[in-house]
C-alpha cells in the first residue's frame, strides 16, 4: 500500500491535470455511473468540530475509496488547519487498499479544479479581470485554478475582512504567478466591480457582497463556501438573475448549501431556477455560457466522486514517478 503525503501528492498532480480529471469525474457523476451517498455529517458541537465521511464507486476506472475530513474551526487559534484527514484508496477489482493520502491538500486541489471546470465553461470569453473574496485554506487552489481555466487574466483582486491575511495572501501569489497584477480591495464590493470571474471562499453566514456590486457586465461567480443550510455568502438576487445557474452534484447541493436553501426556504428561488449539473455541460446536454448571457453562477458543496477520481489520478501518476512510500498492512 503506498502513503502519500502531501508533499508527495502536490509532486504528482498540478492544476492542469488535476481539472483535466475532474472533467471525467463530473461526466460520470451526471451519467450516474458512480455510487455517491450523501456524505455522512457529524455534528461535534462540544468540540466545535465536525466529521465528515464521504464513500465512492466510480464504476467507469473501477475505483472505490473514502475520504474522512474534519473541519475544526477553532484550529487556526492552536496553529492547526481547519480542515484534516486522509482518502483511503482501494482497488476496485480486488477490495484490495492501494493507497493513503493526505485529505486537506486532495480536498484543495480538487476544490480548485472543481471552480476551474466550471470557469473553462462559464467565465466570459476573453475575461481579464478576476476577483477572490477569502484568503483562507482554500483560496490558493482557486486562484491558481482560475489562472488555469482562464490564461488571458492580467488583474487579480483580493478581499477577506482579515485584511493582514488578504495583505499575506498577495505576497504569496505574488512571487508564485508572474504576469498578473495583484491588488488588495478595501471591501468586497470594490473587488468585484470589475472581475468577470469571482470566486467566493469564505465560511460567511451572510452575503459578502450584493448583486448591484457586480454591475451589468458578463461575469461568472464560483461559489465555494456555503458547505451547510445555515451558511451563505451569495446574495439571493445573484442567485435568482443568473442567467445560468449550474450545481456540482443537484442531490448534495439541494441538502447542503445555505446559497441554495436560505433563499429557497424564503420562497425566493426555486429548484427551476437552477439548470442543472456541471457535468451536463461537459456532456453537451445543456448550454454552458452563450451569447447573451450577463451572469452565471455555479455552486458547490463537493462530493466523495470527486475525490476517489482525483485519488485514483494521483496514484497513478505516483505509481508512474516513483513517488511516496511502500507500507506493508501484513
Ligand atoms: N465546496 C467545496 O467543495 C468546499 C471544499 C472545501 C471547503 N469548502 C468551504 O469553503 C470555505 C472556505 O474554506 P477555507 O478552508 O478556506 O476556510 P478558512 O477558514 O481557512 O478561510 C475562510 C476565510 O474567509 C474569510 N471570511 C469570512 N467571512 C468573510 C466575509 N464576509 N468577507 C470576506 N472574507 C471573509 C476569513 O477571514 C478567512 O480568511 C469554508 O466554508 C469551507 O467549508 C468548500
Amino acid at each position: 500500500m503506498l502513503f502519500l503525503s502531501e508533499s508527495d501528492i502536490e509532486a504528482a498532480l498540478d492544476m492542469k491535470d488535476a481539472i483535466d480529471t475532474l472533467e471525467m469525474a463530473f461526466k460520470v457523476h451526471s451519467e450516474g455511473k458512480t455510487k455517491t451517498p450523501v456524505r455522512t455529517h457529524l455534528d461535534l458541537d462540544t468540540v466545535n468540530g465536525i466529521g465528515l465521511f464521504m464513500p465512492s464507486w466510480v464504476e467507469p476506472i473501477k475505483a472505490m475509496g473514502i475520504k474522512t475530513v474534519t473541519v475544526y474551526q477553532d484550529n487556526p487559534g492552536r496553529n492547526l488547519p481547519v480542515i484534516q484527514g486522509t482518502v483511503q484508496l482501494f482497488d476496485g477489482e480486488t477490495g484490495t487498499p492501494v493507497a493513503v493520502m493526505e485529505a486537506s491538500y486532495i480536498t484543495r486541489l480538487r476544490t480548485g479544479a472543481s471552480s476551474g471546470v466550471a470557469t473553462r465553461y462559464l467565465a466570459p470569453q476573453g475575461a481579464s479581470r478576476a476577483a477572490i473574496i477569502g484568503t483562507g485554506a482554500q483560496a490558493y487552489t482557486q486562484l491558481w485554478a482560475v489562472l488555469t481555466a482562464v490564461p488571458d487574466i492580467e488583474e487579480y483582486r483580493i478581499f477577506d475582512i482579515a485584511q493582514d491575511k488578504a495583505q499575506a495572501f498577495k505576497e504569496q501569489v505574488e512571487k508564485d504567478f508572474c504576469g498578473v497584477k495583484f491588488r488588495v480591495a478595501r471591501s468586497a464590493a470594490e473587488a468585484v466591480k470589475e472581475a468577470q470571474v469571482v470566486t467566493t471562499c469564505t465560511t460567511a453566514r451572510e452575503p459578502v457582497f450584493l448583486y448591484s456590486d457586480l454591475g451589468e457586465k458578463e461575469v461568472h461567480v464560483n461559489a465555494v463556501g456555503a458547505f451547510t443550510p445555515q451558511m451563505q455568502e451569495i446574495d439571493t438576487a445573484i442567485m435568482k438573475k443568473a442567467d445560468k445557474l449550474f450545481v456540482d452534484d443537484f442531490e448534495g447541493a439541494l441538502v447542503e448549501s445555505g446559497d441554495l436553501i436560505i433563499p429557497m426556504n424564503e420562497g425566493k428561488l426555486e429548484k427551476e431556477d437552477i439548470n442543472g449539473e456541471i457535468g451536463e455541460v461537459i456532456l453537451e446536454k445543456k448550454k454552458g455560457r452563450e451569447a447573451g448571457d450577463g451572469l452565471t453562477v455555479y455552486e458547490t458543496v463537493g462530493m466523495g466522486s470527486l475525490d476517489v477520481v482525483i485519488a485514483r489520478a494521483i496514484y497513478e501518476s505516483a505509481l508512474k514517478n516513483k513517488i511516496g512510500t511502500e507500507l506493508s498492512l501484513k
